[in-house]
């Protein structure tokens, strides 16, 4: 079936909602370092720019993940596909997301990295839809609240498309 995206936040807005994003973690960090870990693929474009926004000093690592299970649904059992490069022991951790959806994964994500003893650990997402949400996490940083649309663009695709739009848009389904 043919798709075309509809435009939801341009690329001037998403922009301005990280500067945004980056002043709120600047000042709730002020004095301390942090430590950004990327969840890969889908939030590597989102990490990149909320890192240049904040001012404290900044390190950065990538863990790649995948939440299988039966169907499409995200089953929670996280599968580490790229482990992290450093030990999290002591750092304030900022865990860096595209969107929250069921929040399956990212709540058994968190427990693991929680284990791992860091000072602190929060989550960011560039998005949240908690219409859909099944497993309760808490998104401290949130960029923009969406309703439960399949949503692409600015790192998220739709079957591995559309993650380089600068811009955050809908997948619609063309009448055949
Ligand atoms: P969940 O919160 O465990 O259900 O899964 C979240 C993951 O599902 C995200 O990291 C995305 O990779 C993917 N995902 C959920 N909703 C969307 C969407 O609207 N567009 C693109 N990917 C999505
Ligand atoms: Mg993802």
């Amino acid at each position: 079936m043919a798709e075309h995206i509809k435009k939801m936040m341009t690329e001037e807005e998403v922009d301005q909602k990280i500067k945004e994003l980056g002043v709120l973690i600047s000042k709730d960090y002020e004095g301390k370092e942090v430590h950004l870990v990327c969840i890969l693929k889908g939030a590597s474009f989102f990490a990149c720019e909320l890192a240049k926004r904040i001012s404290v000093p900044v390190t950065i690592d990538f863990m790649s993940v995948s939440s299988y299970g039966a169907g499409t649904e995200s089953s929670g059992h996280v599968k580490i596909i790229k482990d992290l490069d450093e030990p999290l022991e002591g750092k304030n951790v900022i865990v860096v997301e595209d969107i929250v959806d069921s929040g399956r994964t990212l709540s058994h994500l968190m427990e693991l990295l929680k284990s791992r003893n860091p000072e602190s650990i929060a989550l960011c997402a560039l998005l949240d839809k908690p219409e859909r949400r099944v497993v309760d996490v808490e998104v401290k940083y949130v960029g923009y609240q969406v309703p439960d649309m399949f949503i692409v663009g600015y790192g998220l695709d739709y079957d591995q498309k559309y993650r380089n739009l600068p811009y955050i848009g809908v997948v619609e389904f063309d009448e055949e």
